[in-house]
Protein backbone atom coordinates (compact mmCIF):
# COMPACT_ATOMS: atom_id res chain seq x y z
CA UNK A 1 0.00 0.00 0.00
CA UNK A 2 1.23 3.27 -0.88
CA UNK A 3 0.43 7.08 0.30
CA UNK A 4 2.00 8.82 -2.99
CA UNK A 5 -0.80 11.18 -2.99
CA UNK A 6 0.68 12.31 0.27
CA UNK A 7 4.40 13.09 -0.93
CA UNK A 8 6.13 15.60 -2.28
CA UNK A 9 6.41 19.07 -1.88
CA UNK A 10 4.24 20.03 -4.65
CA UNK A 11 1.06 18.79 -3.40
CA UNK A 12 -1.20 20.68 -1.16
CA UNK A 13 -0.88 20.97 2.56
CA UNK A 14 -2.32 18.26 4.51
CA UNK A 15 -4.23 19.64 7.55
CA UNK A 16 -5.75 17.73 10.17
CA UNK A 17 -9.17 17.15 9.74
CA UNK A 18 -11.94 14.95 11.31
CA UNK A 19 -11.73 12.97 14.44
CA UNK A 20 -11.57 9.24 13.56
CA UNK A 21 -10.42 8.13 17.22
CA UNK A 22 -11.23 10.30 19.83
CA UNK A 23 -8.87 10.98 23.07
CA UNK A 24 -11.52 9.13 25.34
CA UNK A 25 -11.47 6.56 23.17
CA UNK A 26 -7.93 5.69 22.94
CA UNK A 27 -7.98 6.35 27.11
CA UNK A 28 -10.26 3.69 27.35
CA UNK A 29 -8.70 0.88 24.64
CA UNK A 30 -5.06 1.50 25.97
CA UNK A 31 -6.33 0.91 29.56
CA UNK A 32 -7.88 -2.44 27.90
CA UNK A 33 -4.50 -3.34 26.69
CA UNK A 34 -2.92 -2.61 29.92
CA UNK A 35 -4.96 -4.78 31.87
CA UNK A 36 -4.35 -7.61 28.89
CA UNK A 37 -0.88 -7.30 29.16
CA UNK A 38 -0.89 -6.94 32.81
CA UNK A 39 -3.20 -10.71 33.32
CA UNK A 40 -0.92 -12.15 30.51
CA UNK A 41 2.80 -11.14 31.87
CA UNK A 42 1.82 -11.92 35.58
CA UNK A 43 5.24 -12.21 37.78
CA UNK A 44 7.08 -11.09 34.79
CA UNK A 45 8.72 -7.73 34.02
CA UNK A 46 8.49 -7.59 30.29
CA UNK A 47 10.76 -5.23 28.31
CA UNK A 48 8.33 -2.30 25.97
CA UNK A 49 10.60 -1.64 23.01
CA UNK A 50 9.00 1.26 21.36
CA UNK A 51 9.53 2.28 17.34
CA UNK A 52 10.35 5.72 17.44
CA UNK A 53 8.86 8.39 16.54
CA UNK A 54 5.18 7.42 16.47
CA UNK A 55 4.57 5.08 19.40
CA UNK A 56 6.17 7.53 21.55
CA UNK A 57 2.77 8.98 23.02
CA UNK A 58 1.22 5.15 22.66
CA UNK A 59 3.58 3.69 24.80
CA UNK A 60 3.93 6.15 27.35
CA UNK A 61 0.00 5.84 28.22
CA UNK A 62 0.69 2.38 27.74
CA UNK A 63 3.15 1.40 30.00
CA UNK A 64 1.13 3.47 32.88
CA UNK A 65 -1.92 0.98 32.94
CA UNK A 66 0.36 -1.44 33.11
CA UNK A 67 0.53 -2.97 36.31
CA UNK A 68 3.96 -4.86 36.27
CA UNK A 69 7.75 -4.19 36.59
CA UNK A 70 8.23 -3.08 32.86
CA UNK A 71 11.54 -1.84 31.40
CA UNK A 72 11.60 0.59 28.12
CA UNK A 73 13.85 0.58 24.93
CA UNK A 74 13.29 2.17 21.87
CA UNK A 75 14.63 1.97 18.45
CA UNK A 76 14.22 4.06 15.51
CA UNK A 77 13.75 2.85 12.23
CA UNK A 78 13.59 4.49 8.63
CA UNK A 79 12.26 3.21 5.19
CA UNK A 80 14.11 3.42 2.23
CA UNK A 81 13.04 4.99 -0.43
CA UNK A 82 9.39 7.26 -0.09
CA UNK A 83 8.38 9.12 2.79
CA UNK A 84 5.24 7.94 3.39
CA UNK A 85 5.45 4.13 1.38
CA UNK A 86 7.36 1.46 3.75
CA UNK A 87 9.15 -0.55 1.20
CA UNK A 88 9.84 -3.21 3.45
CA UNK A 89 13.88 -2.58 3.40
CA UNK A 90 14.20 -1.04 6.87
CA UNK A 91 17.26 0.78 8.21
CA UNK A 92 17.76 0.87 11.66
CA UNK A 93 18.78 4.56 12.81
CA UNK A 94 18.83 3.88 16.27
CA UNK A 95 19.32 0.49 17.82
CA UNK A 96 18.97 -0.56 21.41
CA UNK A 97 20.65 -0.29 24.35
CA UNK A 98 19.35 -3.43 25.92
CA UNK A 99 20.27 -7.11 25.32
CA UNK A 100 16.54 -9.28 24.69
CA UNK A 101 18.37 -12.33 24.97
CA UNK A 102 16.01 -14.22 27.69
CA UNK A 103 13.32 -11.57 27.66
CA UNK A 104 9.92 -11.07 27.39
CA UNK A 105 9.28 -8.69 24.60
CA UNK A 106 6.67 -6.72 23.62
CA UNK A 107 7.49 -4.68 20.44
CA UNK A 108 5.21 -1.52 20.64
CA UNK A 109 3.69 0.23 17.31
CA UNK A 110 1.98 2.51 15.91
CA UNK A 111 0.60 1.45 13.11
CA UNK A 112 0.59 -1.46 11.37
CA UNK A 113 -0.07 -0.32 7.24
CA UNK A 114 1.10 -2.76 4.96
CA UNK A 115 2.98 -4.80 7.69
CA UNK A 116 6.12 -4.64 6.01
CA UNK A 117 8.03 -2.69 8.68
CA UNK A 118 6.67 -4.89 11.52
CA UNK A 119 7.79 -8.17 9.61
CA UNK A 120 11.29 -6.28 9.53
CA UNK A 121 11.30 -5.90 12.79
CA UNK A 122 10.50 -8.99 14.16
CA UNK A 123 12.85 -11.06 12.19
CA UNK A 124 15.41 -8.35 13.44
CA UNK A 125 14.31 -8.96 16.94
CA UNK A 126 13.98 -12.71 17.15
CA UNK A 127 17.31 -13.08 16.26
CA UNK A 128 18.60 -11.96 19.53
CA UNK A 129 17.19 -14.50 20.94
CA UNK A 130 14.07 -13.15 23.16
CA UNK A 131 12.35 -15.55 25.70
CA UNK A 132 9.27 -14.28 23.72
CA UNK A 133 7.94 -11.65 21.49
CA UNK A 134 5.06 -10.36 20.84
CA UNK A 135 3.20 -7.04 19.20
CA UNK A 136 1.21 -4.12 20.45
CA UNK A 137 -0.12 -2.18 17.98
CA UNK A 138 -2.05 1.10 18.32
CA UNK A 139 -3.49 0.98 14.94
CA UNK A 140 -4.08 -1.91 12.27
CA UNK A 141 -5.03 -1.47 8.71
CA UNK A 142 -7.98 -3.04 7.58
CA UNK A 143 -5.95 -4.30 4.77
CA UNK A 144 -2.93 -5.21 5.91
CA UNK A 145 -1.14 -8.10 5.00
CA UNK A 146 0.90 -9.84 7.30
CA UNK A 147 -0.39 -13.11 9.24
CA UNK A 148 -3.05 -12.26 11.91
CA UNK A 149 -1.50 -14.51 14.34
CA UNK A 150 1.35 -11.88 14.68
CA UNK A 151 -0.89 -9.40 15.95
CA UNK A 152 -1.58 -10.39 19.79
CA UNK A 153 -2.58 -6.57 21.13
CA UNK A 154 -4.20 -4.15 18.89
CA UNK A 155 -5.71 -0.79 19.90
CA UNK A 156 -8.05 -0.19 16.54
CA UNK A 157 -8.54 -1.38 13.05
CA UNK A 158 -8.64 1.32 10.61
CA UNK A 159 -10.21 2.23 7.08
CA UNK A 160 -6.67 3.00 4.57
CA UNK A 161 -7.34 6.78 5.36
CA UNK A 162 -4.17 8.48 6.54
CA UNK A 163 -3.67 9.68 9.72
CA UNK A 164 -2.22 11.80 12.27
CA UNK A 165 -2.10 12.48 15.70
CA UNK A 166 -1.51 11.02 18.40
CA UNK A 167 2.15 10.29 17.91
CA UNK A 168 1.52 9.54 14.17
CA UNK A 169 2.55 12.38 11.59
CA UNK A 170 2.54 14.05 8.42
CA UNK A 171 5.63 15.59 7.45
CA UNK A 172 7.26 15.26 11.15
CA UNK A 173 3.52 17.16 11.87
CA UNK A 174 0.90 16.88 14.12
CA UNK A 175 2.24 14.00 16.66
CA UNK A 176 1.18 16.23 19.79
CA UNK A 177 -2.52 15.77 18.60
CA UNK A 178 -4.80 13.82 22.00
CA UNK A 179 -7.06 12.06 18.92
CA UNK A 180 -6.15 10.22 15.95
CA UNK A 181 -7.54 12.25 12.85
CA UNK A 182 -8.02 12.01 8.61
CA UNK A 183 -5.78 14.27 6.90
CA UNK A 184 -6.85 16.48 4.74
CA UNK A 185 -6.17 19.37 2.20
CA UNK A 186 -6.31 22.72 3.30
CA UNK A 187 -9.16 23.44 1.17
CA UNK A 188 -11.29 20.63 3.06
CA UNK A 189 -11.21 17.99 0.91
CA UNK A 190 -10.23 14.71 2.56
CA UNK A 191 -6.46 13.28 1.31
CA UNK A 192 -6.98 10.40 -1.33
CA UNK A 193 -6.81 6.52 0.00
CA UNK A 194 -3.93 5.51 1.67
CA UNK A 195 -3.77 2.76 -0.76
P1 LIG B 1 4.13 -0.48 6.89
O1 LIG B 1 5.55 -0.98 6.80
O2 LIG B 1 3.50 -0.33 5.53
O3 LIG B 1 3.28 -1.32 7.81
O4 LIG B 1 4.21 1.01 7.43
C1 LIG B 1 4.26 1.27 8.77
C2 LIG B 1 4.74 2.67 9.04
O5 LIG B 1 4.26 3.61 8.09
C3 LIG B 1 4.20 3.14 10.38
O6 LIG B 1 5.03 2.76 11.45
C4 LIG B 1 4.11 4.63 10.18
O7 LIG B 1 5.35 5.23 10.50
C5 LIG B 1 3.84 4.82 8.72
N1 LIG B 1 2.42 5.03 8.45
C6 LIG B 1 1.58 4.19 7.80
N2 LIG B 1 0.34 4.70 7.72
C7 LIG B 1 0.38 5.90 8.36
C8 LIG B 1 -0.62 6.92 8.64
O8 LIG B 1 -1.81 6.83 8.27
N3 LIG B 1 -0.18 8.00 9.32
C9 LIG B 1 1.11 8.16 9.74
N4 LIG B 1 2.06 7.22 9.53
C10 LIG B 1 1.71 6.11 8.83
MG1 LIG C 1 6.41 4.12 12.41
Amino acid sequence: MGHDQLDGDAGPELVPGRILVGAEQLAERVAQLGVEITVDYEGRSPLLVGVLKGAFMFMSDLSRVIDLPVEFDFMAVSSYGHSTRSSGVVRIVKDLDLDLAGRDVILVEDIVDSGLTLNYLRRNLLARNPASLEVCALLVREDHSIDEAILRYEGFRIPGEFVVGYGLDVDQRYRNLPDIRVVETASGAEAAEAS
